[in-house]
C-alpha cells in the first residue's frame, strides 16, 4: 500500500473509533495534533510516515477512558496497522510513540526517544496549552465532575504517577500540576516558540480568573 492511502485509511479509522469521544480527546484534537506535527516536522529531520501515523493514532484508546489500561492503545494501533500491511519497523515505532507520549505527572522518565516522538509529543502538548488548552482542561474537569476552583485545595507538585491519575482536584490545580510546566519540557525549537506564546496566554487567563473570583474585575 502507498503512504498516502495508509494515511487516508488511518484518518477514517481514527474518526470512526473516536466517534462520541470526550470533547478534548475527539477527532478534532487528533486533527490539530496531526497538523501541528506536520508543521513542527518541517524544522526537523524525521520520517514523515511515522510522524503522521504517530499523531493520528496517539490517543486511539487513551487509558484515561479505558479503566487505566495502558496496553490497549498500542494493541489497537498495531492491529490496525497490520491490516494496512505496515512493516514491523513502522508498527513498532508507532507503538513506542503511543507508549511514551504522555505526561504522567511527577518526574516519570521517558524510556524511548526518537525525533518522531519528540515532534508528536510537542504537538500533543501544544494542544494542552493556550485557549484550546484552557477549554480542554475545563471540559475534562466537567466530564469528571470536578470543581472549577477551590481556594482551600492547594496544587500538589510532588505527585507520583498513581496519585496524579487518581487526583480529583479542581481543574485550576491542573494548570499548576501540569499545564504551566509544559513549556520547559518541549523538545523542538518550533514547539518551544509556540509553547511560550500559549504559556503567556494562560498566565493572563489565570490572573483574570482570580480577579473575577475576588470580584475585582
Ligand atoms: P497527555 O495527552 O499529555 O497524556 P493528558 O491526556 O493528561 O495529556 O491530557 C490531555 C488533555 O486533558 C489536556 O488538555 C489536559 O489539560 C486535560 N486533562 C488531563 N487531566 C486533567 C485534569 N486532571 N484536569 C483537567 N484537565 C485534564
Ligand atoms: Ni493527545
Amino acid at each position: 500500500m502507498t503512504n498516502p492511502s495508509i494515511i487516508e485509511n488511518t484518518i477514517e479509522f481514527v474518526k470512526e473509533t473516536l466517534e462520541g469521544a470526550e470533547g478534548g480527546h475527539d477527532w478534532f484534537h487528533i486533527e490539530r495534533v496531526y497538523n501541528n506535527s506536520k508543521l513542527i516536522a518541517k524544522g526537523e529531520e524525521a520520517d514523515k510516515l511515522i510522524v503522521e501515523l504517530g499523531a493520528l493514532l496517539h490517543d486511539i484508546a487513551d487509558s484515561k477512558f479505558h479503566n487505566g489500561d495502558e496496553s490497549l492503545g498500542p494493541k489497537v494501533a498495531d492491529e490496525f496497522l497490520k491490516t494496512q500491511d505496515a512493516s514491523e519497523e513502522v508498527r513498532n515505532h508507532v507503538i513506542k510513540i503511543i507508549e511514551n507520549i504522555s505526561f504522567k505527572g511527577g518526574n516519570t522518565e521517558r524510556k524511548f526517544s526518537s525525533a518522531e516522538l519528540d515532534i508528536v509529543q510537542d504537538a500533543d502538548r501544544l494542544d494542552a496549552l493556550g485557549a484550546i488548552g484552557v477549554a480542554r482542561a475545563f471540559n475534562y474537569g466537567g466530564f469528571k465532575g470536578r470543581a472549577l476552583f477551590d481556594p482551600k485545595v492547594k496544587p500538589n507538585l510532588d505527585m507520583t504517577k498513581e496519585e496524579y491519575k487518581a487526583s480529583t482536584a479542581p481543574t485550576i490545580n491542573h494548570f499548576y500540576e501540569k499545564l504551566l510546566l509544559l513549556k520547559d519540557r518541549m523538545n523542538t525549537e518550533t514547539g518551544k516558540r509556540i509553547a511560550e506564546e500559549r504559556h503567556r496566554f494562560m498566565e493572563d487567563y489565570l490572573k483574570q480568573f482570580y480577579a473575577e473570583w475576588e470580584g475585582l474585575a
